[in-house]
């Protein structure tokens, strides 16, 4: 049904370890869904062969994650069956189906980083954001994941923020590097202070 390759590559690239269940995983409480804004992409793909995973891609895209408000929208508007759009939605990495913080911070444990201790990286930044992995903080500004290889094993252990890679690292420098993020983001609201700059290795 699905190209192979595009199968390989999604779980390569992307593979979160810890997968979301789906009973826990579909809720938004309190959460404003506007269904509106996936009109254009059913418009798009309304009956088009192989049509679940863009419009799945466009939902994401939309709203960062899929509400399950949308995933109803969708099935009811295509066709599509809820179970399907469930089943691929949860069997690729690649798909959220929790909304997520405005930084996502990747801790990688693919084998090279775990026997580095990558461990104690996710440990101290789940005590540094008082979440766990997986989740996000209350002011939806950070949200913890841990994923396999991140494909850059000569810097173990690394995590990835947005499209930076920081290796090299250790519990300490990982929670100053999410510190000095925190710490740039809250002066982006007062735009008179001066700005730290990011450790990077
Ligand atoms: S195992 Fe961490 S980057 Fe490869």
């Amino acid at each position: 049904m699905f190209r192979f390759s595009f199968f390989i590559n999604s779980i390569k690239m992307n593979m979160r370890v810890s997968r979301i269940k789906l009973s826990s995983g579909i809720s938004e409480p309190g959460l404003d869904v506007d269904l509106l804004l996936i009109d254009p992409v059913i418009e798009r793909y309304k009956g088009k062969q192989g049509n679940l995973i863009p419009l799945l891609q466009g939902a994401q895209n939309i709203y960062g994650y899929i509400p399950k408000s949308v995933f109803d929208k969708i099935s009811s508007e295509t066709g599509l069956k809820k179970n399907d759009l469930y089943g691929v939605a949860t069997f690729y990495a690649q798909f959220r189906l929790k909304p997520v913080g405005k930084v996502v911070v990747r801790v990688c444990h693919g084998t090279a980083c775990h026997v580095q201790n990558a461990t104690k990286i996710t440990e101290d930044i789940q005590t540094f954001l008082n979440v766990k992995d997986g989740e996000t903080t209350e002011d939806r500004l950070f949200t913890l994941e841990s994923v396999a290889c991140l494909g850059c094993c000569s810097l173990a252990p690394c995590m990835m923020i947005g499209d930076e890679t920081f290796g090299k690292l250790n519990g300490k420098k990982a929670v100053e590097v999410v510190k000095n993020i925190k710490r740039k983001e809250t002066l982006d609201n007062k735009p008179n202070q001066s700005k730290p700059e990011l450790w990077k290795t």
